[in-house]
């Protein structure tokens, strides 16, 4: 039984239940090739751990409610960005939104493809700053579980999928031209992980944020032309087939000299306690 989160949570019990266990990949498994400024459209069905995440009563139901993306890592729980869930954005704590809600499978936000899954309970990070935005992630509790093939494994501290130079993905449903425009469709954008050094000048300290390279992932393009955006904030970044980073935040979008900054998956992983097991009820072989 993991304690380390248990310990940490507000209401263990109902996280117990859940019981659910973020998988790592160490090994490369097939590349899923398959916003966000500078991207491409794509289906869904080709990242089938990216969710949007949804309140019609708060952001209206024409996009399908959505507001920030959010990534499916086992069955029943869901990562996005602590600054998603804040009473700021969502007008009442979280777990008092009665229509806060995951939709998984669907491409195109005017339609009703795919499921809508209320948020059973939500569990922000105590070590979120909002003033710095280090630690930005929170896990999402499904109400109904997604299958297995909907869920990506996160790469572990020292992958060598976090090195600098390493080509990654981003998707979301965000602004594509940092001016407003907001797409029906899910998109995707080509990146790189940039060095921790690049972000650490572009944010030493500001009304943005400060990056802080324990806690957070610099990637982009060196010259500008492709980033996350606002309204992709929480979805996944993925590079080798495994999760590495969520959105977060960044000053415009796809500045040159302003890289998109992602809470680093490895920094999750320690605080979900290491093993990354959520809950304390998986077995030995526990979920995984
Ligand atoms: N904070 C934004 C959101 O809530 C995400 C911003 C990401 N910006 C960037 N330039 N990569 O959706």
């Amino acid at each position: 039984m993991r304690r380390p989160l248990v310990r940490a949570l507000a209401r263990p019990l109902v996280l117990a239940t859940a019981a659910v266990a973020i998988p790592l990949m160490n090994a490369a498994p097939a590349a899923s090739d398959t916003i966000v400024v500078g991207g491409f459209p794509i289906d869904v069905s080709q990242s089938p751990w990216t969710v949007a995440l949804s309140s019609r009563d708060r952001f209206g139901g024409t996009r399908s409610g959505q507001f920030c993306g959010g990534v499916v890592v086992a069955p029943t729980a869901v990562l996005t960005a602590a600054h998603c869930v804040g009473e700021d954005v969502l007008g009442a704590p979280a777990n008092e939104v009665r229509d806060f809600k995951v939709i998984a499978g669907r491409t195109d936000l005017y339609s009703d493809a795919g499921r809508e899954i209320a948020v059973s309970d939500t569990w922000v990070n105590p070590e979120y700053d909002r003033y710095s935005n280090s630690g930005d992630f929170a896990v999402l509790i499904l109400a109904e579980p997604l299958p297995e093939t909907s869920v990506i494994g996160a790469a572990g501290a020292g992958d060598t999928a976090y090195e600098a130079g390493t080509e990654a993905t981003v998707y979301g449903w965000g602004d594509t031209t940092g001016y407003g425009s907001y797409p029906r469709s899910l998109r995707a954008a080509r990146v790189h992980v940039l060095a921790d050094s690049r972000c650490e000048r572009a944010y030493p300290g500001g009304p943005e944020g400060t990056y802080d390279a324990r806690t957070m992932l610099c990637a982009g393009e060196i010259g500008g032309g492709r980033d996350a955006c606002q309204g992709d904030s929480g979805g996944p970044l993925v590079a080798r087939g495994r999760l590495i980073g969520l959105v977060s935040w960044g000053s415009g979008c796809a500045r040159a000299g302003s890289p998109g900054v992602y809470t680093r998956l490895s920094d999750v992983l320690r605080v979900l306690g290491g093993t990354a097991r959520l809950g304390g009820a998986a077995g030995p072989s526990g979920g995984r």
